[in-house]
């Protein structure tokens, strides 16, 4: 598989409150052409910060990035922010939880769409670009896309402005769509649908989207494979059967027992992972995982684990399946 994007020793620090936050910590992955690549982990453990550190959207003042993030050969991470503008939208398109933090509230729907068309594809007329939103607005599932071209977004439903969203950020056709919680702030039918568009979009145009989220059912629906995410690094990756078949990191083990099952008995107890995770203004020692791990060895709490491969493509930084332990 060829990879499209590929990311390695990401570092993202924060300065807040005179201290230094260090939310992503050296991590590495690739995203394949194509394929949905999921990031998961509890709240808090950097998947919002490695999405924006990607966009290069952290603040710019009060925050560091460092390693590289490889897209057509080159490193996104040493261009200017006018580079980045002619990245994001065009060969990156980006939907959030929350539309109102993307659609402009004083803007008509259509016009924000077109805008972005005319930016990115100075050849296209206006009237192109028109055809071209009205297209993606249907494509996305909004009917009488005409008459909504013409509207305001709070005039439109949570679901629909999620779908306009999704809309503006397809419209230029980008080759990555990162998706950070794309439907957390949805109801569940609501979530439903628009994850099912995302699939269909997927299947229409190959986009390849990072999709990010702390729920493992999203990530049972719609992954073709998943990084499990804690207290900034990489715990866990691999093909998204084999996560769940075969899941090999205590902090994933514990995450799937986390979720609810259809097949369940109704009494069953969902089992919530005690503890918090670390404060991610100290440096670890150990594996960050340790003091709300079952398994925890003595060597745990003083070195990091190193990333073990447990089968092709299937990686985890756990001592227990180091061969040195043995
Ligand atoms: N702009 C910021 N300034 C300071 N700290 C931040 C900023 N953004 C995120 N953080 C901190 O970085 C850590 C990771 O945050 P985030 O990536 O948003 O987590 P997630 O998306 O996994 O819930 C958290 O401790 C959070 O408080
Ligand atoms: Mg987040």
């Amino acid at each position: 598989m060829k990879s499209i994007l590929d990311v390695r020793k990401l570092n993202v620090k924060f300065l807040s409150q005179g201290r230094r936050l260090h939310a992503v910590r050296g991590i590495d992955f690739s995203m394949y052409e194509g394929e949905t690549l999921g990031i998961v982990g509890e709240s808090g453990c950097g998947k919002s910060a490695t999405a924006k550190a990607l966009m290069q959207l952290v603040p710019r003042y009060t925050s560091e990035i460092s390693g590289s993030v490889d897209y057509q050969g080159e490193n996104l991470l040493t261009f200017s922010e006018s580079q980045m503008q002619s990245v994001r939208g065009k060969e990156i398109g980006m939907i959030f939880q929350d539309p109102m933090t993307s659609l402009n509230p004083t803007t008509r729907i259509g016009p924000q769409i077109t805008e972005g068309i005319l930016r990115h594809f100075p050849k296209i007329s206006k009237k192109e670009a028109r055809q071209i939103a009205i297209d993606t607005l249907t494509q996305v599932g909004i009917p009488q896309a005409e008459e909504k071209f013409e509207c305001y977004p709070h005039t439109l439903s949570g679901g629909m402005r999620q779908r306009a969203m999704i809309a503006l950020a397809l419209a230029c056709k980008p080759k990555i769509l990162l998706a950070d919680e794309p439907t957390t702030a949805l109801d569940v039918t609501v979530q439903a649908q628009i994850l099912d568009l995302l699939q269909f979009i997927q299947g229409e145009t190959k986009t390849s989207i990072l999709l990010i989220t702390h729920d493992m059912s999203v990530v049972a629906k719609m992954c073709d494979r998943v990084i499990v995410m804690y207290a900034g690094q990489i715990v866990e990756s691999g093909s998204t059967d084999e996560i769940f078949t075969s899941p090999k990191h205590p902090y994933t083990q514990r995450l799937l027992t986390s979720i609810p099952r259809m097949n369940q008995p109704k009494d069953h107890p969902l089992i919530p992972i005690e503890g918090t995770p670390p404060n991610l203004s100290y440096p670890s020692q150990g594996c960050a995982f340790c003091a709300r791990c079952h398994d925890a060895m003595n060597i745990c709490s003083k070195d990091q684990p190193p990333l073990i491969e447990i089968s092709s493509d299937h990686y985890t930084a756990c001592f227990k399946y180091d061969p040195r332990m043995k």
